[in-house]
């Protein structure tokens, strides 16, 4: 089977550096960072430097958070530097602060200062650019307006998670939205509630898009990535992957790293039978050895299932 073209969604407080390597043992396949704020970074933010931490990663694509163009186009410059291999801007995002600023999904309903962001960061670096949006603000066809003019304005990507800004998470995707949309030389990419291979096949057909994005479905199937790649399941060292990304965790955030692992075990931990014996017992555990015991009696053992 050919290969399909999967992309590890941008996820903030999910698809940090510690995710990008346990993703990274079971694929190429390009990962998004957790979004960037381009004006934190500028100004030398501790939290946006972090973000954007990708030394010794490969096929990594920096994502953008801002409106300020001076900012976007640092950053964009510090990212390519950093080597990163792509860099996108979110036009896309939901939450009340970058909108409030003009931010994320704002730019939808600002269509001039999106085209101008994306020919200004496309023209300061050499890498491909791409752009995160949604379907609309409230109507599904206002992307039939944006994806022309960012189309010119030199974007190479263009991934649509397929809701409007108003549906938030709710209700279902509308991938059929995306068919025939007008974005000449520019690679269409769907995202969405894509979580098996039977969703990956559909929302494909439906929207005639040339890759798809994971998102949430990863979160404690760090694999499922490769799975929907290659079309084939193979064998995980759940136990192994679990341990590991723990550890990564603490050496990316020490003690902090102890708390912010506790929403990827609860994820992994859905896999198996007695997931909420285990989640009371990791939720309460305050030392990280504490943490590693129960990691090894609960993943170790044979009871997989979902309850
Ligand atoms: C916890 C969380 C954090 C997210 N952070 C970002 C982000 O930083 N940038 C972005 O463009 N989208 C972000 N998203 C949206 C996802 O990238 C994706 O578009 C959305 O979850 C739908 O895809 P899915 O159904 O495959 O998860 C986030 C989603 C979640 C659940």
């Amino acid at each position: 089977m050919k290969k399909r073209i999967v992309f590890g969604a941008p996820m903030v407080g999910i698809s940090d550096k510690p995710f990008r390597l346990i993703v990274r043992h079971f694929t190429k396949a390009p990962l998004y960072t957790e979004m960037v704020s381009a004006r934190f970074y500028r100004h030398g933010m501790k939290s946006a430097l972090k973000t954007m931490d990708i030394k010794g990663e490969k096929n990594i694509i920096v994502q953008l958070v801002g409106s300020d163009i001076p900012s976007l186009v640092y950053t964009a410059q510090a990212a390519e530097n950093a080597g990163a291999v792509g860099v996108d801007i979110n036009m896309g995002c939901p939450i009340r602060k970058p909108v409030s600023d003009g931010s994320g999904a704002a730019l939808m309903k600002d269509i001039d200062l999106a085209a101008r962001i994306a020919e200004a960061v496309a023209e300061a670096v050499s890498l491909p650019v791409s752009v995160k949006t949604r379907l609309g603000w409230k109507l599904p066809d206002e992307i039939r307006l944006l994806s022309p003019r960012l189309a010119s304005a030199g974007i190479s990507r263009l991934v649509v998670h397929a809701r409007t800004k108003m549906q938030g998470f709710t209700g279902l995707p509308n991938w059929r939205a995306l068919n025939g949309l007008s974005c000449p030389g520019v690679d269409l990419i769907v995202n969405g509630n894509i979580d098996d291979e039977a969703s990956l096949n559909e929302a494909l057909l439906l929207s005639g898009a040339k890759g798809a994005m994971i998102g949430r479905a990863l979160w404690g199937e760090p694999w499922l990535l490769k799975t929907l790649e290659t079309g084939q399941k193979s064998e995980i060292p759940v136990a192994e992957t679990v341990m590991e990304h723990f550890e990564r965790m603490l050496l990316f955030y020490g003690k902090k790293g102890l708390y912010a692992s506790r929403k990827h075990l609860a994820h992994y931990a859905k896999h198996f039978i007695g997931r909420q014996n285990f989640c009371e017992q990791m939720f309460r555990a305050e030392t990280s050895d504490r943490v590693r015991q129960l990691i090894k009696e609960f993943f170790t053992r044979p009871e997989r299932g979902s309850e």
